[in-house]
């Protein structure tokens, strides 16, 4: 066979071999890598011993050449598996959580390659005659840890996510962070050790913030294609996995700053960012890929390093058997260090929760090392550059110290989760699974008694197949009252993440099917996700909070407020409006689906006080954001109509898409009419998709002439009168003079309501005016104005108010004369 047909050969070889291994790690209990590295590194023995050359057969022996061809080299590692390796990973990490966690995912990840890194190296420096570069080097090397094994056993163990996250984001940031320290004392150990220690840290944070600059940049420039791709999944698909690669080269080879770092970035930027980009088609399918892709590199790369393994390890000596156990000790150490004493000083910073000490001694026994690690060792074992000595240093020492985690820490961690009892259920977790299983039963006795009835099946079978349900169900139900009372309030707390959960699913089906536009589904997600975090942080409380939050107004828009106010730019103002209309409309349709979601599907597995407590919550906040809604279309009637138009028309074209395609799905019509049946409708609809505008109708010539002091006068008049007045819009709520306050200006109230917080309060509406006391006094402020609803004034300024009382005689008799009914309301008060 030619060179290539071998390593073809081989590789396929292998992708059968590793075909089995998932069912059969599962069937042993065993985590994967720890069966893949047993495997690999049988192979690699098996392979080094020739047996073809005892069995005489031209296929085994192509088998073995074959095999024996598809070595790999430390480039071709970080070539071609690293940034799939971490791209893979990057891209399934839920980035709030990881956002939200930041400061103990860092310091697990930097400052814990750092302790390791140190502790490995000055353990190793004192015992080894290597020199202190070489021992940092391996001790960079051993501090990625690889947290397959220990996710892999949260998630069936059911830990709480966030520690999932922590682990996952630890390991993910850890490898960039180790790699860039090994890059970088790699260069010093081939400089002879020179280079001076803050060089060195300033070089580190210049390549890590460097590259995750890169990968954001990157990462942002692909999101924004996307839309341009839509509909071509496959497209879509290929550009992530470009952006992973090129993300990793460019910065890297062009810019000098890390690459794995930079991909990382990219993929948690495409995994946060891509979800309101592609359709959740599309999304679902570049996960299976990339998940796929993560499988073949991850499980190809252990399998290829392990065969390595036997090679390495040939005449080991004692002393580096010592140096092994060494480094083992010293990894431990730095990780407990970590684990046991750094993160409680973030916990008592308030920078994370409390983790107990059983979950602690799992993260500290669970570090176990991998292919990341292997593949370092085998990129200072090629570098020749490097002294012979040292070269096998590392190299026996890393493999031997990873073979030790994946067979000691690999193979004892399960049962070390079952000492702690870490598997056992917690109590609301039992009774949320003893409610769901007794619904189920009772669906399932009932559907088996109707089929029993209508399909004539035999009494006596249908009753023998009951009985075994009856008695199942009846132990369900005995659990399922148990302790349940003492309960309610985790149980709202259970029922209010998963109705949260169903939030975030409303949100994406609005923008599957086109009710909404990516701009607002973006905004209706943020505010879906920031409270389910606020329930898991601190429930039915936390809950309260984000969902007033989420209604309250956001810098954004009090800048755009600026901007028309100040710059008149009103651009930024009507666009802002426009987008909390919507924002708001949708932000209806997601809660009023929770009511029924909550009576039908949450009730019977958090039980009827509780789901009675969520729907009251929820109908609190559809209340909430009716009246902010309300607030919005009373001043702005027009825009609202056009937005009711446009979502009308959106669920009728959503409606009639969705029908064809069940149409099609059931083979009732063809693929083809199928496409031209939506192609007549999207022709119907067009322009459905475009912005509507909204004017925020502040005109100051306009609003002069809604102002009945004004109003009578010819047109010319009012138009220099409007020249002197500036329109600007208030939002609900906000004060606009304050008590005390020094006076500048006076309003007009062209539209809306404000109260003037005097005892009993005033309520003035369109066409009073206010604030001219301090004016005409000179006086403070005598009392607040607050908005009632959205507003637009005329605002009036100290020094234009006396030049238009001064050409307007009967103007000013009139203001004047409401001024001195209010100072006497004003004298009548305080001296009564
Ligand atoms: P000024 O004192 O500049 O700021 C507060 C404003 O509230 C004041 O001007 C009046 O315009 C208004 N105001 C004060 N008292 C009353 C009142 N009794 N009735 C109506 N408006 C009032």
């Amino acid at each position: 066979m030619t060179t290539i047909g071998l390593v073809v050969f081989g590789l396929v070889s292998l992708l059968a071999l590793m075909s089995l291994l998932p069912p059969l790690a599962a069937r042993l209990r065993l985590p994967y890598s720890v069966l893949l590295a047993v495997v690999g590194f049988i192979l690699g023995a098996v392979v080094s011993l020739r047996p073809d050359q005892v069995i005489p057969s031209p296929m085994l022996h192509d088998i073995f050449d074959a095999l024996g061809s598809v070595e790999i080299s430390s480039e071709a590692f970080i070539l071609i598996f690293l940034p799939t390796l971490l791209f893979e990973v990057a891209l399934a990490i839920d980035v709030r959580r990881l956002i939200d966690d930041i400061a103990p995912v860092l310091t697990m990840a930097v400052v814990a390659v750092v302790i390791c890194a140190l502790t490995v190296g000055v353990a190793l420096a004192t015992a080894s005659p290597f020199g202190l570069v070489a021992c940092l080097l391996l001790g960079s090397i051993v501090a990625t840890t690889d947290p397959a094994a220990v996710v892999g056993i949260f998630r069936e163990v059911g830990v709480p996510k966030r520690l999932t996250t922590l682990v996952e984001g630890e390991s993910l940031l850890n490898d960039a962070a180790a790699i860039a320290l090994f890059t970088l004392l790699l260069e010093m150990q081939l400089s002879g050790g020179e280079g001076s220690i803050g060089g060195t840290i300033f070089r580190f944070l210049e390549s890590f913030g460097g590259g995750a600059l890169a990968g954001l940049i990157l990462a942002r420039a692909a999101c924004a294609l996307f839309p341009f791709l839509g509909g071509w999944p496959r497209a879509e698909i290929t550009l992530t996995i470009a952006l992973a690669y090129l993300s990793f080269v460019v910065p890297e080879h062009y810019f000098h700053v890390s690459g794995v770092v930079s991909c990382v970035t990219a993929g948690l930027v495409l995994g946060s960012t891509g979800k309101t980009r592609m359709s959740a088609h599309t999304f679902e399918q570049m996960e299976a890929v990339w998940s796929q892709l993560g499988f073949w590199a991850n499980s190809l790369i252990f399998l290829l390093a392990a065969m390595f393994v036997p090679r390495i390890m040939e005449g080991t000596s004692l002393t580096e058997i010592g140096f092994i156990l060494l480094v083992f000790l010293a990894t431990l150490a730095a990780r407990a260090i970590t684990v046991f004493a750094l993160l409680p000083l973030l916990t008592r910073a308030g920078l994370m929760q409390r983790i107990n000490n059983r979950i602690k001694t799992v993260i500290v026994w669970g570090g176990l090392r991998g292919a990341v690690s292997l593949a370092l060792a085998l990129a200072v074992i090629e570098n020749a550059a490097v002294p012979a000595p040292v070269r096998d240093f590392i190299a026996t020492s890393v493999t031997g110290f990873v073979l030790m985690t994946l067979f000691i820490n690999g193979i004892t961690l399960r049962p070390l989760v079952n000492f702690f009892r870490l598997n056992r259920l917690n109590p609301v977790a039992r009774g949320v699974r003893d409610r769901a299983k007794l619904m189920t039963l009772t669906d399932v006795a009932g559907e088996l008694n109707d089929i029993a009835r209508t399909e004539g099946v035999d009494r006596e079978i249908a009753d023998a197949a009951l009985s075994g349900l009856e008695a199942r169900l009846g132990v369900a139900r005995a659990r399922s009252h148990r302790g349940v009372e003492l309960m309610a309030d985790e149980m709202v707390k259970v029922g209010l993440t998963v109705a949260a959960a169903f939030e975030v699913e409303r949100c994406f089906a609005l923008l599957n099917g086109r009710i909404v536009d990516r701009r607002i589904a973006e905004m209706l997600l943020r505010e879906a996700q920031h409270v389910r975090e606020a329930v898991r942080a601190s429930g039915r409380k936390g809950y309260i909070a984000a969902a007033e939050r989420g209604l309250g107004f956001n810098p954004g828009i009090r800048f755009a407020l600026w901007l028309q106010r100040r710059l008149r730019i009103e651009r930024p103002l009507a666009d802002a409006l426009a987008d909390r209309f919507e924002f708001l409309m949708m932000q209806r349709r997601v809660l009023s689906g929770l009511v029924p979601f909550s009576r039908d599907r949450l009730q019977p597995l958090i039980g009827e006080e509780a789901a009675a407590e969520i729907i009251g919550l929820t109908a609190r906040r559809i209340e909430a954001v009716e009246r902010s809604l309300l607030a919005l279309k009373l001043q702005y009637p027009a825009y609202a109509a056009a937005l009711q138009r446009q979502y009308l028309g959106r669920i009728a074209r959503q409606r009639e898409s969705a029908a064809y395609e069940s149409l099609a799905a059931n083979l009732v019509v063809s693929g083809e009419v199928e496409r031209e049946l939506k192609a007549e409708l999207e022709q119907h609809w067009t322009g459905l998709d475009e912005r509507c505008k909204l004017d925020p109708e502040l005109s100051a010539v306009d609003l002069v002439g809604r102002v009945p002091i004004f109003r009578d006068l010819d047109i010319k008049r009012q138009q220099a009168i409007a020249h002197l007045l500036t329109p600007q819009l208030v939002l609900p709520d906000s004060v606009i003079v304050r008590r005390g306050e020094k006076g500048d200006a006076m309003y007009f109230v062209a539209s809306g309501a404000v109260r003037v917080v005097v005892e009993p309060s005033v309520e003035l509406g369109s066409g009073e005016f206010f604030g001219e006391l301090a004016l005409l006094t000179g006086h403070p402020r005598n009392a607040d104005v607050v908005a009632l609803g959205y507003c637009k004034l005329l605002a009036l300024k100290a020094r234009d108010f006396q030049r238009l009382l001064a050409q307007d005689a009967g103007l000013k008799a009139r203001i004047e004369q409401v001024a001195q009914e209010r100072l006497n309301v004003g004298e009548r008060l305080s001296f009564g």
